[in-house]
């Protein structure tokens, strides 16, 4: 899959790249942006992958992101690419106005728009909740991150690295919520898991390593759910396990599985980035640590 990506941030489009496994990520060159109007994260994203589908056609993305900080009253927001020159300087601004301030809630926002081949908007959104550090820490990302630390951490995001954050971080989610709205799509479309095509390739993926082989005992051998008992600490738990397919075109799907428990309240997935005759090429995790 090769999208056009509407934006002039390469770090984007890198971290874009790296959670779309599969997908090649093209920046789009251009000397004449439109200017960032509109009134919301997902306003300025469509707008963007509009423009960049009207000059390189689909599939297009847009993506608009920013920081907010709650003492000032949501500041920077969508204007957080015009309120310093990023990195350093935006950094010291915005340490210098909440100089003596205790309350330090921050939350990352990112939106992305895909538009397909054939012109369908498709979209997703994600946050991530943190507060804002005193000084700045770490050498990894960009922007903000040396002073974000997201909530449940000590490090800020430019210390915890990559890794973090594409496992956890605004645009991961909203990578994922993409993927997942991209999936229904495909199934609208009539080429998602009641497909025959689908059922071929789940049925490659369950028999080709010993590995794929094992997951075949734990999960529905087509899309559904079944019945299953995990273990925790020696403890037999309730659980439902269950299977997803998607086509993506050409020639790669992703299977989807999902381990529930706790009545459904806890759940580990895993997103297996397969070729169409089962070969995995790359695997992404979420959710709570998966029992044994
Ligand atoms: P825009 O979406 O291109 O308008 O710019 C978003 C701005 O928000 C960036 O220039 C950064 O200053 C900030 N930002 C968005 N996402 C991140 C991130 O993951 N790390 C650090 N800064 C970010």
């Amino acid at each position: 899959m090769k999208a056009t990506l509407g934006s002039r941030n390469p770090h984007k489009a890198r971290e874009l790249e790296r959670l779309l496994p599969g997908w090649t990520i093209v920046p789009l060159e251009a000397d004449d942006w439109p200017p960032e109007t509109g009134a919301t994260y997902l306003e300025n994203a469509r707008a963007k992958a509009r423009f960049t589908f009207e000059r390189a056609g689909g599939p297009a993305l847009g993506e608009d992101s920013g920081i907010e900080v709650a003492a000032l009253g949501g500041r920077p927001g969508i204007e957080s690419a015009r309120y310093a020159p990023e990195g350093a300087p935006a950094i010291a601004k915005l340490l210098g106005e909440l100089s003596g301030v205790a309350d330090r809630a921050a939350r990352y926002v990112c939106e992305l728009v895909c538009i397909s081949a054939d012109g369908e908007e498709i979209r997703g959104r994600g946050t991530v909740a943190g507060t804002i550090a005193r000084e700045p820490r770490g050498e990894g990302g960009f922007g903000y991150d040396p002073v974000f630390v997201p909530e449940g951490e000590e490090r800020t995001f430019a210390e915890l690295g990559d890794a973090w954050k594409d496992r956890s971080s605004h645009r991961a989610r909203a990578v994922r919520a993409l993927l997942a709205a991209l999936g229904a799509v495909l199934v609208f479309a009539g080429c998602g898991d009641r497909d025959r095509t689908g059922r071929r390739v789940l049925d490659a993926f369950f028999a080709r390593t010993p590995y794929q082989r094992a997951l075949a005992l734990r999960f529905p051998p087509e899309p559904g759910s079944v019945s299953c008992v995990l273990r925790r600490n020696h403890k037999a738990i309730d659980a439902t396990c269950s299977t997803e397919v998607t086509l993506l075109k050409p020639e790669r799907a992703v299977v989807t599985l999902t381990e529930a428990w706790d009545h459904g309240t806890q759940a580990h997935t895993w997103f297996f980035f397969i070729r169409r005759d089962g070969k995995i090429q790359s695997v992404t995790q979420e959710g709570q640590p998966a029992p044994r």
